[in-house]
């Protein structure tokens, strides 16, 4: 997937700003950045539903000359929040991913989606009932039941997830990150917006990191997380150290708050 001169401009406001973006299938690449950086912005540039004067290929197509089922069948989109309206019960958000209709593939499908965000049997729940993260689960099994449903091509298929982490739990975010690195171990493509460093560090193989509208930094873990970009974007002091016997970067701003207060 690759995006080149991105430029985004909402209710005549220049949100992004000549981005060049790309991510590879069989990775995880992560977007991070502070608050109305513009990450959401450029991940709904990627899959398609904001129009740019730049251009976005995806598996070699540019998005802007596909029909929207060419573009379902390539990509699935977790957005940042999900309201529902309606007493939708979980088995039915969850199948608004599939096109099959085939009720016995359908509910194959829903099950082992459900099953995979650790929410097995709870397809005939009222959505409105479950709690944030549940509800934040159930849309990313949705996702998956898109991108496991669609016909079988020998093209990538792409997750694309906003924040999929935020409202989870430890175990849960690590159990939504490890179905991203499998789902890109296995030849697709994730690109996923993230706050947490340590858990970017972790799973991305690429980090991009947006401020103002600008990629001010893009490269692996390791070459992006340092004191010094962190501080331009952040504006703050983050003291990051490397994970014994690895290259993996961890912050720890308990120790900056120390600081802070000395
Ligand atoms: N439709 C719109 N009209 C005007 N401004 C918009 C619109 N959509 C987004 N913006 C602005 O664009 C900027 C980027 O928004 P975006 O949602 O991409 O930020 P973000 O990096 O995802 O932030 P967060 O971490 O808070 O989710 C923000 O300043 C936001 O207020
Ligand atoms: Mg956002």
């Amino acid at each position: 997937m690759q995006g080149k001169s991105i430029c985004v401009n909402l209710s005549r406001k220049d949100i992004l700003h000549d981005v060049n973006f790309k991510a590879e299938s069989g990775q995880v690449t992560a977007i991070i950045g502070p608050n109305g950086s513009g990450k959401s912005t450029l991940l709904k540039t990627l899959a398609g539903e904001i129009g740019t004067s730049g251009t976005v290929t995806l598996n070699g197509h540019d998005i802007s000359a596909l029909k929207p089922w060419q573009l379902a069948a390539m990509r699935g989109v977790l957005p940042q929040s999900t309201s529902v309206a309606f007493p939708f019960k979980v088995y039915e958000i969850v199948r608004l991913g599939l096109a099959n209709g085939l009720a016995a593939i359908d509910d194959e499908l829903t099950a082992k989606a459900l099953a995979h965000v650790d929410l097995a049997g709870f397809e005939d729940r009222s959505y409105q009932t479950l709690s944030g993260g549940e509800q934040q689960r159930v849309q990313l099994a949705r996702v998956l039941t898109q991108v496991w449903g669609t016909q079988h091509t020998d093209q990538p298929r792409w997750l694309l997830l906003d924040e999929p982490v935020a409202s989870l739990d430890i175990a849960h975010q690590f159990a939504v990150l490890h179905i991203a690195g499998d789902f890109a171990a296995a030849g697709g493509g994730v690109v996923v917006v993230m706050h947490d460093l340590n858990l970017t560090a972790l799973f991305a193989d690429c980090v991009y990191v947006l401020s103002q509208g600008y990629v001010w930094g893009s490269g692996t873990p390791s070459e992006v997380l340092n004191i010094d970009l962190m501080q331009q974007v952040y504006g703050i002091d983050l003291p990051i150290s490397k994970v014994p016997k690895s290259s993996i970067p961890f912050v720890l701003p308990q120790v900056m708050r120390k600081r802070l207060g000395a």
